[in-house]
């Protein structure tokens, strides 16, 4: 890993996860995990302060990059909840069958680069009656915003850690296994080619 990767992009990732419109996000799902959580790709640690402590027991803060790992310090101190690292990429959860009871995944889905087996991965460690609980950018309703998504695509994913601003997020969600049982969506504050959030919850 180069010193961009390593040193760069985690502080830029941090920066992009801290807006606020981001947070108002984080408020609306982040609360309603419970019991044992599987974070994949937890990066900074921006959703640890919205975990209600009082209704889980510990996080597994999957997360690949060591990078965003020290980036997540400051917040992982200062958490009420205990975070229980786990150094691999969602494509190779190591935890047992059932193991979670809600999985977490806010930001995450667009860099991850096979995202159809960390899907298949986050539904294999997920108890029977656990939730996903999701918010991700992808792709955008309006004709014009997505023809811009695919344009920029590329370069984006070069300088943005992989990220890819045009996924079909419902879709690659129940590709993996899942069923989605509440979902919203809509753009947010900040450019349209980047902020058209889905949010929800899957079983
Ligand atoms: C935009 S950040 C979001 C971080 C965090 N989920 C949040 O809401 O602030 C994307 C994160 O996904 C991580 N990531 C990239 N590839 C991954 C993979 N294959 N599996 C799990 N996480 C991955 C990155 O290291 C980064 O920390």
């Amino acid at each position: 890993m180069g010193f961009y990767e390593n040193r760069i992009l985690p502080h830029l990732i941090n920066c992009a996860c801290g807006f606020e419109s981001m947070e108002k996000q984080r408020a609306k799902v982040v609360p309603a995990a419970e019991g044992r959580v599987l974070e994949i790709g937890m990066g900074s640690g921006h959703n640890l302060k919205h975990y209600d402590s009082s209704k889980v027991e510990f996080v597994w803060g999957l997360e690949p990059s060591e990078g965003m790992r020290r980036k997540a310090r400051k917040n992982v101190e200062q958490s009420r909840v205990e975070v229980r690292w786990l150094d691999l990429p969602g494509e190779e959860v190591p935890l047992e069958d059932n193991d979670a009871d809600t999985v977490v995944l806010t930001f995450t889905l667009c860099s991850v680069f096979d995202w159809l087996q960390a899907l298949q991965q986050m539904r294999r460690v997920l108890k029977p009656g656990g939730r996903l609980l999701f918010c991700e950018h992808g792709e955008a309703p309006d004709a014009d915003v997505r023809e811009w998504q695919e344009r920029i695509n590329p370069l984006w994913k070069r300088v943005a850690g992989g990220c890819n601003l045009n996924r079909k997020i419902p879709s690659c969600i129940e590709a993996g296994g899942f069923k989605i049982r509440e979902l919203e969506s809509d753009y947010m504050d900040g450019p349209r080619f980047a902020s058209y959030e889905y949010w929800g919850m899957a079983d």
